[in-house]
């Protein structure tokens, strides 16, 4: 028997506190006309003093379980894809498993930085076709906002904060139609943020411009990629629901697939960049404002620091 990873639930979670262009460019030399027309981002929402990766996570989880309507002691694999763990250890998994108080499962957590969900999407998927698990809950959350200079306008313009969740179980009908994940660690340098067990601990360094290019060129591929490995055409796709880094470079995939921007997924201009929660904020937000329907096919897409890079097709 072939089983496939059907989407049954998703979730998301905001923090209310929204900061916007305005407001960075009194503390920072940028204006809200530089931000929205090089970004797309007009605001970002900031987690409270005493919200974390893991509080979030469950707001989102629980979201996605009522969706479901399963029995949460029924997941019996909780992935947490985060670059702002609560802790080092434990994982932000067995802190989200704590709050669900799902006893049965396993929990870990993976860092793929920006591209966490696609890649904790991938995991899940292997999980599930193998029949080692049947539901399982993947999240991204991040609070960017805590590993940010807020004096860099390079970088502190970009990011936010938030949680999104998709709950998948083991079905006989079509769910993820393949994954693809990658990563090159020689790109190191162009984007990372360094740990409190480095001599110098800090915030998220980015070249931004370099970063750029190889996005756009490497986002290019993967659509093919995608497309290639499933047999299909641009035309197949209903949806594109990509990673929101920067508007031009999803204009970029956007264009690369034939799509009109109606057919893609955003929430970056009042959402920032919310790293590994983004896909699946943006995912949750197309599935519950009615716009992807079952039986649609999604393409969900990121890339992140590594670099790592990776897609999702989903007939939802
Ligand atoms: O999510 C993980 C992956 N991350 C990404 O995909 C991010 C990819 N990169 C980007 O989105 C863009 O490169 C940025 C939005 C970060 C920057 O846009 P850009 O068009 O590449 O600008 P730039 O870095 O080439 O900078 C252009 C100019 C510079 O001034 P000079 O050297 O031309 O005088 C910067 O100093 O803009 C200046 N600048 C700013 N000006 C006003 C940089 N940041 C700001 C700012 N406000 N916030």
């Amino acid at each position: 028997m072939t089983y496939y990873s059907k989407v049954i639930g998703t979730g998301g979670y905001l923090p209310e506190k929204i900061l916007t262009n305005e407001e960075l460019s009194e503390t920072v030399d940028t204006s809200d006309s530089w931000i929205y027309e090089r970004t797309g981002i007009k605001s970002r929402r900031i987690a409270a003093a005493d919200e974390t990766s893991s509080s979030m996570a469950e707001i989102a989880a629980r979201q996605a379980i009522e969706m479901a309507g399963i029995d949460p002691e029924t997941i019996d694999l909780i992935i947490v894809a985060t670059g702002t763990p609560d802790r080092v250890y434990p994982s932000t998994g067995c802190l989200l498993q704590k709050r669900l108080g799902v006893k049965h499962a396993v929990a870990f957590d993976i860092q793929a930085a920006c591209s966490g969900s696609i890649f904790g999407l991938s995991i899940a998927d292997q999980y599930i076709k193998s029949g080692t698990a049947k539901t399982v809950l993947v999240v991204g959350s991040e609070v960017c906002s805590r590993i940010v200079d807020w004096t860099d306008r390079t970088t502190c313009i970009l990011f936010g904060d938030g949680a999104g969740a998709v709950l998948l179980t083991a079905a006989e009908e079509k769910g993820i139609l393949s994954t693809h994940i990658h990563s090159d660690g020689e790109y190191e340098e162009l984007l990372y943020c360094p740990t409190s067990t480095e001599q110098k601990a800090g915030y998220i360094s980015m070249r931004g411009n370099e970063v750029f290019k190889v996005a756009v060129n490497t986002l290019g591929r993967i659509v093919d990629e995608t497309l290639e490995a499933n047999d299909l055409g641009q035309e197949h796709i209903d949806w594109l629901v990509p990673h929101q880094a920067n508007s031009r470079i999803i204009a970029a995939t956007a264009k690369k697939l034939k799509l009109s921007m109606d057919q893609v997924i955003m929430t970056l201009e009042n959402q920032g960049n919310t790293s590994s929660a983004s896909v699946l904020l943006a995912f949750n937000e197309g599935v519950r404002d009615g716009r992807i329907q079952r039986g649609q096919v999604v393409l969900l897409e990121a890339f992140g620091a590594g670099f790592t890079w990776g897609s999702a097709l989903i007939k939802y």
